[in-house]
């Protein structure tokens, strides 16, 4: 199946050792006997402060896309380069400076919304972890909700707070599936 993108934000020139950089990268997953190639060839680029949207059908290849930036799948071929390290030779690296929202929100449904993003400031040594949340819940509209447990949040209100907890540590490039 096809991919295509939407580009918008910051023009002019590429700058190869930042953003994000796909060249011919490939994604053959093994289903039994068969192969199934999930990516073929896929090459683009997006430069730091550009919202590049990655389109495609079903079965397109946008999650597997994500989770290979995301040190979360390996590539079966190519290079995948997120802020100028190399997601299967400096994964670690990566992990420091993205945030993730996965296609499936992954909060803890008993915790409030405060403590979670406390606890995420917290993992990620911030500074000052209960002025960060506090910040957060304004900035995404989630003040009033913030003690009430997530279990009780609407699917808008995860998805914003899971948003949140994505953007704690300040990455320097955020990656959503589905946001
Ligand atoms: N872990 C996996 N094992 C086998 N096949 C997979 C796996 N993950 C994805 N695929 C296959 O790869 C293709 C692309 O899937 P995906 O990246 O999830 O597409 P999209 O997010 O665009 O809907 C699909 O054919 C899917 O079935
Ligand atoms: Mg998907």
């Amino acid at each position: 199946m096809s991919l295509s993108h939407v580009a918008r934000g910051a023009a002019g020139p590429a700058l190869p050792s930042c953003g994000i950089e796909l060249i011919d990268v490939a994604k053959t997953f093994r289903r039994g006997t068969r192969a199934v190639q999930a990516l073929r060839s896929l090459t683009f680029s997006v430069r730091p402060g550009q919202v590049f949207g990655l389109l495609g059908p079903n079965g397109a290849g946008k999650t597997t896309t994500i989770r290979i930036l995301a040190t979360l799948a390996r590539p079966s071929a190519g290079t995948a380069i997120v802020a100028g390290y190399d997601v299967v030779r400096q994964p670690q690296l990566v992990r420091r400076v993205i945030g993730v929202a996965n296609q499936e929100i992954g909060l803890d449904l008993r915790a409030t919304g405060r403590e979670l993003l406390t606890w995420h400031a917290r993992l990620w040594a911030v500074p000052d972890p209960l002025k960060k949340a506090e910040e957060l819940l304004q900035r995404f509209g989630l003040t009033e909700a913030g003690d009430w447990p997530v279990r009780t949040y609407s699917g808008g209100m995860r998805r914003r707070l899971d948003l949140a907890v994505a953007l704690v540590h300040a990455p320097k490039v955020l990656l959503l599936d589905e946001p």
